[in-house]
């Protein structure tokens, strides 16, 4: 990716203001932002063969097409995304490259149509700021997400980004903190995990 169109990316991104992103817009999703890469997602994320893991608001499948190859033909992705377009889109493309691994649901994300504890891993990339309640959606990965597993935010900076600072805030108010971080306040990934009873430490 070049400079410019780097540049223009985040602009684009930032000038935004519409929640959800509109599937008009979906070109530019398609452009990787600055230190959000796939590579630091996957190091947050220590994905195995054989895991269930959960993307809330896949857009056009960015992350999606490039995590479902990691979890091999006994591993399953589910997206879930509020606008039903953006599912499709991202099908239409995992059938293109012959992945058979993603099962997509619309839903809200602040009312997760899951049981409890059925993921090892959940993420979410520049997604939880263009959620009206980023705590309930929190509480509702807390809930589907196995007491052991990972759940990641990436945030990148736009007008809808969900500050290094507030998303601790929303994460203890729910009974998680911040375990890992990586990459600058403008760009970062966060991994979360259970606070323990009676503290505020890891697993
Ligand atoms: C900016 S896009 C990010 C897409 C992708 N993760 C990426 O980095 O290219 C945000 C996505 O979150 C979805 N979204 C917004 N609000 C949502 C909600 N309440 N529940 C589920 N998905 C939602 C949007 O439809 C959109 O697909």
């Amino acid at each position: 990716m070049t400079a410019a169109a780097a540049g223009t990316a985040a602009l684009s991104f930032w000038m935004l203001d519409s929640a959800p992103y509109p599937y008009a817009q979906r070109w530019l999703l398609s452009l990787p932002l600055p230190l959000l890469s796939q590579g630091r997602l996957d190091s947050m994320l220590e994905l195995r063969h054989g895991e269930r893991v959960l993307e809330v608001g896949p857009g056009t499948g960015l992350q999606a097409l490039q995590t479902a190859p990691q979890l091999g033909p006994d591993g399953r992705l589910d997206i879930v995304d509020i606008q039903q377009e953006m599912l499709d889109h991202v099908m239409s493309r995992a059938e293109r490259r012959g992945l058979t691994n993603i099962v997509p649901t619309q839903a809200d994300a602040q009312h997760l149509p899951f049981e409890n504890s059925v993921f090892d891993a959940a993420y979410l990339v520049t997604a939880l700021g263009e959620i009206p309640q980023p705590e309930v959606t929190l509480t509702e990965l807390k809930r589907v997400v196995k007491p052991t597993g990972r759940i990641v935010v990436g945030e990148f900076f736009d007008r809808h980004q969900v500050r290094r600072a507030t998303l601790a805030r929303h994460a203890n108010a729910v009974g998680l903190h911040v375990n890992r971080l990586i990459g600058p306040p403008f760009s970062y990934y966060a991994q979360l995990a259970p606070c323990r009873p009676g503290g505020s430490g890891g697993r």
